[in-house]
């Protein structure tokens, strides 16, 4: 056992999270709104190919745990979710905002979420958040006051509403295992292992 702890702690690290994927003509739509919608200079948007529904953040692990990390993500895949999208909220809801986000209106999305979470929980791989699932599609976040500060800078002219096509629920058919990549100009998630979603 300690031979395996060790072996455990040798292992270089990987910032990871589960996310369901959104079918190409939601992010290009997402996109195309954005192009209008998020045009403060404090805003920096999320690129489309990275736009998804975040279903666990497992944050730094062992990079020689990904592949039970795909498998348990892979046994716990549910029926493929419908997904309506919400207008733009920010978040914290007070003070200055830090990002905005589309909510997603979606219980089979929650249910999947359940399921992926509980899975990796019982095999030792997760620890579930204390706060409740919240499903959301990050859309941009705000870029600090000054550089290197931790406070964002003032949103004079937030996003506004979505048009009437991007309100049509939407069947996401993808779950994907990502690394997620850290760089100055922003993060790039490299997928890792894909899950498509029955029905
Ligand atoms: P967010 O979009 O609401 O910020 C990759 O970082 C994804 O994991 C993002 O969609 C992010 O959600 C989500 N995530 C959840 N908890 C996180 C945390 N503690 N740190 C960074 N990202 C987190």
């Amino acid at each position: 056992m300690a031979g395996v702890a060790k072996e455990r702690l040798k292992s270089p690290r990987v910032r990871l999270f589960v996310a369901l994927d959104l079918p190409e003509e939601m992010r290009e739509g997402i996109a195309a709104w954005g192009r209008e919608a998020l045009v403060d200079p404090a805003l920096r948007p999320v690129a489309p190919e990275s736009l998804h529904v975040t279903l666990a953040f497992l944050g730094q692990r062992p990079e020689m745990e990904i592949e039970r990390i795909a498998a348990v993500v892979a046994d716990n895949a549910g029926p493929a979710p419908w997904v309506e999208l919400l207008d733009p909220v920010a978040r914290p809801p007070r003070g200055r905002s830090r990002l905005f986000a589309l909510p997603a209106l979606s219980p089979g999305t929650e249910a999947l979420q359940a399921g992926v979470s509980h899975g990796l929980e019982v095999a030792g791989l997760y620890q579930s958040e204390k706060r409740p699932f919240w499903p959301h599609i990050t859309v941009a976040r705000v870029r600090p006051e000054v550089r290197g500060s931790r406070r964002p800078a003032v949103v004079a002219e937030p996003p506004g509403e979505l048009p009437a096509g991007l309100r049509e629920a939407r069947v996401c058919r993808r779950m994907t295992l990502y690394r997620s990549e850290l760089k100055p100009t922003g993060a790039r998630y490299v997928p890792l292992a894909q899950v498509q979603l029955p029905g």
